[in-house]
């Protein structure tokens, strides 16, 4: 059996340099999220993302990112979720994506504003028909008593919006992300990684290079 500390591998997909590094970090993301999808790496739009909740502890959960310019970095979710409980407490969030499959991972730290209304409503219109009843059926982040609770309810909200269109739930909604510091890592050989970090400064932005 493999033992866990015997597990590493070398990072060769390649190096970063200031040069590359575009001045606005919203570019160099874009960069970065239009090469992982053409790198075809699974969930490419995934992301953990952290909350601190009023005991100061920490939680962090995968999410979907479905919008990204240079205001933030956005995603949906049901407000009443713990996450939602938590930025309505403390909007300091921060998010990570992972795609080591290049050898990447880009970490952002800002805060999370609600999106408005209508911009939730554009959104969940897009979504699967059942995608869009499963918002319903769920409390996220309730107790659940058993998965076939979960099943009728799904089934009960199905029959009730049978023909017409589906409202949009007063308690789902999205956020987002206002970054002031973003740090694009690459994995490099021998643990020599290059790291850079962006950091807001009024309306630009100040890059410096992190020891790995
Ligand atoms: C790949 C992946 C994508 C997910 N995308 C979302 C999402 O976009 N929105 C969401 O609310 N939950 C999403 N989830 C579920 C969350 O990770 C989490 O279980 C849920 O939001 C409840 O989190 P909370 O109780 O900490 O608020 C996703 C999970 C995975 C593994």
């Amino acid at each position: 059996m493999e033992q866990l500390e015997n597990v590493r591998r070398e990072y060769h997909y390649g190096s970063l340099s200031r040069e590359d590094l575009d001045p606005s970090p919203f570019a160099e993301f874009d960069h970065w999220m239009q090469q992982a999808m053409a790198a075809g790496i699974q969930d490419p739009t995934a992301m953990s993302i952290a909350t601190v909740g009023m005991d100061y502890r920490p939680s962090q959960r995968t999410v979907l990112l479905k919008h990204s310019d240079d205001r933030g970095l956005v995603f949906y979710t049901n407000l009443e979720s713990r996450k939602s409980l938590e930025i309505a407490h403390n909007n300091q969030v921060s998010i990570l994506f992972p795609w080591f499959a290049m050898d990447r991972q880009v970490s952002v730290e800002g805060r999370a504003e609600r999106l408005d209304a209508r911009s939730v409503l554009k959104y969940f219109l897009t979504r699967p028909r059942d995608s869009q009843i499963a918002t319903w059926a769920s409390s996220q982040s309730r107790k659940l008593d058993s998965r076939a609770l979960l099943e009728a309810e799904f089934f009960r909200m199905k029959t009730k919006f049978q023909d017409g269109k589906i409202p949009l739930p007063a308690f789902w909604g999205g956020y987002r992300i206002v970054p002031d510091r973003w740090e694009f890592w690459q994995g490099g050989e021998h643990r020599l990684h290059d790291r850079f970090e962006y950091r807001r400064k009024k309306n630009s932005w100040t890059i410096s290079r992190l020891a790995p």
